[in-house]
């Protein structure tokens, strides 16, 4: 007879893990990034940006300074960035919205990671194709990422893969859609005063098939508004249409971290809950 263990990696092709709130989320997402912290403290991760890791990043922060949860070996990819945007530490944190500022605020500053190890694609490099390929030759010559961080768009987009990306599509510069601009705009940019015509409406992004391409992937997602597009990247059929749902194409071991909010519209709600029951008891 198969395994529990067996039964899930074969049976269902991630492990999902559903927490009541979003601290508990947080927490959960903290640990497994912390688990591979120390098993490899060498190990290459992949760093998402907006709102959803926020609260990961200070747990992890918190582990630094309560456990000495050790960065120094760990190297960064970030997955993308503004185009025409850097970091300027020059100015206010709210003036500057670069990727590389939120980096730099909600985790980098905190830990002990060495800024050299860190990487972020370059919104401002003169030429962006060759810097693409570049960074791509950077994740590989690191040795490719182990463990990638993944929010999701509310058009469903990986990074900032909008829908009709290619689901083999590689770092590269992407116009942004509508309603990611105006996801964007009312999460960041609107309480610091920028009107939404100022704000980039392209970005440097990691493909869909650059991140296929990472050894493991966590994917978070949290809140009610997302309730619908989770269940479709989860359960919906694997389109170029919700670039998220490419998760389902994933070779290595996905962990997916939901609060009950962003699960509440999965069809096998129950099932994943019985799982993660039974795993516990057996494993
Ligand atoms: C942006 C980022 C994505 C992120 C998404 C969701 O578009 N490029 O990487 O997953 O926002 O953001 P939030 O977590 O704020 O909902």
């Amino acid at each position: 007879m198969k395994s529990v263990k067996s039964i899930c990696k074969e049976g269902i092709f991630i492990n999902i893990y559903i927490r009541e709130d979003y601290e508990k989320m947080s927490e959960k997402a903290a640990e497994i990034i912390a688990k591979l912290v120390k098993e490899k403290p060498n190990c290459v991760l992949g760093l998402a940006t907006g709102s959803t890791p926020i609260g990961t990043y200070k747990k992890l922060i918190q582990m630094h300074k309560d456990e000495g949860l050790d960065f120094s070996k760990v190297k960064t990819f970030n997955l993308d960035e503004y185009y025409g945007l850097g970091l300027d530490l020059d100015k206010p944190y709210a003036e500057d919205q670069s990727y590389a500022r939120f980096m730099y605020e909600e985790l980098f500053k905190g830990i002990n990671v060495k800024p050299e190890n860190t990487h972020i694609p370059n919104g401002r490099a003169k030429d962006s194709e060759a810097f693409c390929r570049e960074y791509e030759a950077e994740i590989k010559k690191a040795g490719g990422v182990d463990l990638q961080v993944l929010g999701l768009g509310g058009d469903g987009h990986f990074a900032f893969n909008e829908p009709g990306s290619s689901l083999a599509s590689r770092t590269r510069r992407i116009a942004l859609t509508e309603q990611t601009l105006d996801d964007n705009y009312e999460a960041f940019y609107k309480d610091a005063g920028f009107s939404r015509e100022e704000m980039p409406h392209f970005a440097i992004t990691m493909g869909i098939g650059t991140i296929l391409e990472s050894k493991s992937l966590l994917m978070l997602v949290n809140g009610k508004k997302k309730a619908k597009i989770t269940a479709k990247a989860l359960e919906g059929p694997i389109t170029s249409s919700v670039t998220a749902s490419s998760i389902q194409l994933f070779s290595g071991e996905a962990y997916v971290v939901l609060d009950e909010e962003a699960a509440s519209k999965l069809d096998r709600y129950d099932f994943y809950k019985h799982i993660e029951k039974m795993e516990s008891k057996y494993l």
